[in-house]
């Protein structure tokens, strides 16, 4: 019965350290591309499931659409932390480099991504699609304006 029990914590203690080893090695600028990068998949989800609701491709829940916007306004809180590194790009990344030679500007299209998203809650509050839909297009363009100056193609 030990016997038993010494190979599976062997090999759980290898795997254990094997883990620890590669949290050891993932460098700074790795783990900030992994959070704004693991941000902004949480964004494009959420948003997604709302452009769905907003396009009437899936039926419209006030409750539904509420959450997911509250899930934005509040990723686009949190994701400026993932820039806070400066020069953090890696092979996996497609920051470019002008977000912290221009960090007037990033900062700027960030902020407009704040307002509108916190817009696109109290939109949300109304329940009402057509109060909603031309605050959710306004999110959607301080996305694409962010991307069109500071990420790659
Ligand atoms: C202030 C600038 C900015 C805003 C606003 C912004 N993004 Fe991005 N986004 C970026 C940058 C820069 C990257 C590249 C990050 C990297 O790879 O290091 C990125 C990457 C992404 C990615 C790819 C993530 C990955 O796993 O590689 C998605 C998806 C995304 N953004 C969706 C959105 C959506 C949806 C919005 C709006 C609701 C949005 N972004 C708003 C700057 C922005």
């Amino acid at each position: 019965m030990l016997k038993k029990m010494i190979l599976p914590l062997t090999l759980a203690a290898a795997i254990l350290g094997l883990s620890s080893a590669v949290y050891a090695e993932e460098s700074p600028a790795e783990a900030a591309v992994e959070y704004r990068q693991g941000a902004y998949t949480i964004t494009k989800t959420h948003f997604g499931r709302m452009g769905a609701m907003v396009k009437g491709a899936t039926e419209f829940n006030a409750g539904e659409f509420k959450k997911d916007a509250e899930v934005v306004a509040m990723m686009s809180q949190i994701v400026g932390r993932g820039f806070e590194l400066k020069d953090s790009i890696t092979d996996d990344s497609e920051a470019k480099p002008n977000i912290w030679t221009d960090p007037e500007g990033f900062k700027s299209k960030l902020e407009a991504f704040q307002v509108e998203a916190a817009n696109l809650v109290k939109a949300a509050d109304t329940g009402d699609m057509e109060q909603i839909k031309p605050v959710f297009g306004k999110v959607a363009e301080t996305c694409k304006a962010c991307h069109k100056e500071y990420r790659e193609d």
